[in-house]
């Protein structure tokens, strides 16, 4: 081989990957524009983003905390997924009108029901801030002062671009704080549900096939958006209007073949791609088995509960589904890790970038103490992070003991109240539960929770490393951590439906009393335990890791060259595009590029229960009447596959075809592809859509809401 061959070979691990790869659509004319059109795409970059002219970006939004949501009339009537519209959906239902289980379709505007709390965010303009936000910031200092004045500094921006507009803006730190970026937003506050399929429909395959490729699933629901007279956002009123959008996107009904361009526009949450090897040699040899460990036991405990009833069943719905789905990406993490060899394809990364400076030896030198110091750091945080763990995911993982420790807050609030200072009391006591109203607390399920994690952390954390005080606690119940757990819930009233519910009109008065609470005594101890021993330390290690992945991303974006590279993923608008495309699972197994409704009634016919669908959808697919919506073969598709680099947060996603039409909502990963958080991995990594002539499918034959096609631009 050539030197020239050998020198490509051996750089191979620093350029990116096809498909690879989240982009900031401000500037996808500069970096990927060509790439894009090569693939296939047919619109313009300003169709894409433009804050002069309604673009794409007018139509892309977020949806609640952290899900994308896209416009698709000029009604404002928007599209996400089912799991995303989940706890909305979740707070309308009551036992008997259960829009879970049975779903809901609005068939007049009048019948479209508010969501108190769910907002939705538009984006108006993208603006770089980093000169700004690193004014009078000084190289010398520590990493703690820099960042109090860069703090300083983006309130200041943020209020200053906020002005006395009725925009909301933020400002968010881009590789690694290299760059900072501005957003001004919009945001709607009057939402409303229009409709949503049942649940055995929007979540068939329930846990089984969360993360999993094939899929049967339609994971969509719909709400509409309302604005004032004015087009601007209003609280919830009935005089509110449906919102005119700027633009909208357009539904087309051809689908997509294997090969064929695709994109995603949307909000990923979070990625980590330039993890050094010790980053991820802890993530897979112990942050994500610990993780998946402790959340196995609580899990179980809540299914076997929800199982014995409706009332059990609605209560943990939410709760559950959120526990389930983080395990079991954890659990599809490290198996795709591992099965990529990861760690050494890391370490394979570094040494060909400390190679790339073999005529430069300060660089090299630099450069190497730097990997020193990243093995160094991990080596000290990782026993931080299993202490951590068995915090938030053992102990916290007790959702009465968390629920007490709300109360601590509330306490130091009412001391200041009690002492006449300036408190919010009366804030703080109202937004301690968040599992208030008690429909959404069993003491029972709870009580098996926390014997089940009280014992495991006994047994897992040496007493040296636990809170004094429930070390003590043990050491009373002779190591019985039962009989601690049993004591814990009959004596306290922080779970306590009745007591609890006396507890907010009597709080003050009764503090003293509350406060002597046994659950409430631990639960602070424990809290205070790791904000002292563990969260200071974390904390500490946190910034130094950023600091040291603000060098090492500088080091890449500077040194290798012909390769862009995109910043992780943070929560803000990124387009990422790919092809529709399969892959091969596992030895032997290869999986296509698309799924049928024939699939469906497949894993119906199993008779496994979370393949359950009501007689309603079994009828229709008899029928085979899927119009407009069939395939050519007079299939109905279901979902698709496409190595679209995706992650949390790109949930609800509208899926672009080479023209800008909506072709399906992005919902989901495979499980062995979800490490693409880390590492993307182009042979297996999929991005799951749902197809959009199933929704439509089911919009109109299987909820009878076809009216709302009329609102919609179809290309058939
Ligand atoms: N896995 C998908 C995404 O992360 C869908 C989650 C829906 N929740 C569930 N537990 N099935 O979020
Ligand atoms: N299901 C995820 C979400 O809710 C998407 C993913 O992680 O691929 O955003």
């Amino acid at each position: 081989m050539t030197r020239k061959i050998v020198l490509y070979l051996m750089m191979l691990t620093l350029v990116g990957r096809a498909d690879e790869g989240m982009w900031m659509p401000q500037l996808i004319d500069a970096l990927n524009f060509k790439d894009m059109k090569k693939n296939g795409f047919k619109l313009t970059a300003e169709q894409i983003y433009s804050i002069n002219k309604a673009s794409m970006k007018d139509a892309v939004a977020i949806f609640g905390g952290g899900c994308t949501a896209e416009v698709i009339s000029n009604k404002g009537l928007i599209l996400t997924n089912h799991h995303c519209g989940y706890g909305a959906i979740a707070g309308l239902s009551t036992v008997e009108k259960d829009y879970l289980k049975n779903g809901y379709f609005a068939m007049t505007n009048n019948e479209e029901i508010y969501c108190k709390g769910l907002t939705v965010t538009f984006i108006k303009r993208i603006e770089d801030v980093t000169a700004k936000v690193l004014t009078n910031v000084k190289q010398e200092w520590s990493e703690k002062s820099k960042d109090s004045i860069i703090q300083f500094n983006i309130k200041e921006l943020e209020k200053t671009a906020r002005g006395t507009t009725q925009l909301e803006t933020f400002i968010r730190p881009f590789y690694y704080g290299n760059e900072y970026y501005l957003f001004v937003t919009e945001v709607f506050t009057d939402i409303r549900l229009v409709g949503a399929p049942p649940e055995s429909i929007g979540k068939f395959g329930r846990e089984t096939d969360n993360w999993v490729w094939p899929r049967h699933n339609a994971d969509f629901s719909m709400f509409r958006i309302y604005a004032n007279r004015e087009n601007k956002p209003s609280a919830f009123s009935a005089d509110n209007v449906p919102f005119t959008p700027a633009y909208s996107f357009p539904i087309s009904l051809k689908g997509a073949e294997k090969g064929d361009f695709t994109m995603v526009y949307g909000f990923p949450g979070r990625t980590q791609e330039y993890l050094t090897s010790y980053a991820v040699e802890l993530l897979v040899d112990q942050q994500d088995p610990l993780r998946v460990e402790l959340r196995e036991k609580r899990l179980k405990i809540m299914a076997e509960d929800m199982k014995r009833n409706d009332t059990l069943r609605l209560m943990y719905a939410t709760r559950y589904a959120g526990v389930a789905n983080a395990y079991k990406k954890w659990k599809g993490e490290m198996l795709g890790l591992k099965k990529s060899d990861a760690v050494n394809k890391k370490k394979k990364t570094e040494s060909d970038f400390i190679n790339l400076f073999a005529n430069d030896a300060a660089k090299k030198e630099k450069y190497s103490a730097l990997m020193g110091q990243f093995q160094k750091i991990y080596a000290d945080y990782a026993p931080l992070s299993r202490q951590y763990d068995y915090f938030t995911e053992c102990l916290w993982g007790i959702d009465g003991m968390r629920m007490a420790g709300n109360f601590i807050t509330v306490f130091a609030e009412l001391k200041k109240k009690q002492a006449g200072k300036e408190n919010k009391f009366g804030e703080v006591l109202k937004n301690a539960t968040p599992l208030i109203p008690f429909r959404n607390y069993n003491k029972e399920t709870d009580k098996k929770i926390c014997k089940s994690m009280l014992a495991t952390y006994k047994a897992n954390v040496d007493p040296s490393l636990m809170p004094n005080y429930l070390d003590s606690m043990i050491t009373v119940y002779k190591g019985n951590t039962d009989e601690l757990s049993d004591f814990l819930f009959a004596n306290s009233s922080f779970i306590d439906n009745k007591k609890a519910s006396v507890m907010f009109t009597d709080f003050e008065v009764n503090a003293a009393l509350y406060e002597r609470d046994p659950l409430y005594q631990l639960a602070a101890a424990i809290y205070s335990h790791y904000q002292k021993t563990v969260v200071p330390q974390m904390t500490y290690y946190d910034r130094e890791i950023t600091q040291l992945q603000k060098e090492y991303m500088q080091g890449l974006r500077e040194n290798v060259a012909n390769r862009k590279f995109y910043p992780d993923a943070n929560g803000t608008m990124r387009i990422t595009y790919g092809k529709v495309a399969d892959y091969n699972g596992r030895d032997g197994i290869e999986y296509k590029h698309y799924t049928t409704l024939d699939g469906l009634v497949e894993k119906n016919k199993t008779g496994e229960e979370d393949y359950f669908v009501k007689q309603r959808l079994l009828d229709l697919y008899d029928k085979k009447d899927f119009g407009m919506y069939a395939d050519k073969n007079g299939k109905l598709r279901t979902a698709f596959i496409g190595s679209n680099h995706t992650t949390g947060g790109n949930s609800g996603s509208p899926v672009l075809n080479k023209s800008g039409e909506l072709i399906g909502t992005n919902f989901d990963r495979n499980w062995e592809g979800t490490m693409s958080d880390v590492m993307y991995n182009p042979a297996f990594c999929r991005n799951i859509t749902l197809d959009v002539r199933y929704t439509l499918w089911i919009v109109d034959k299987y909820a009878g809401a076809g009216y709302l096609l009329n609102e919609m631009k179809i290309i058939k």
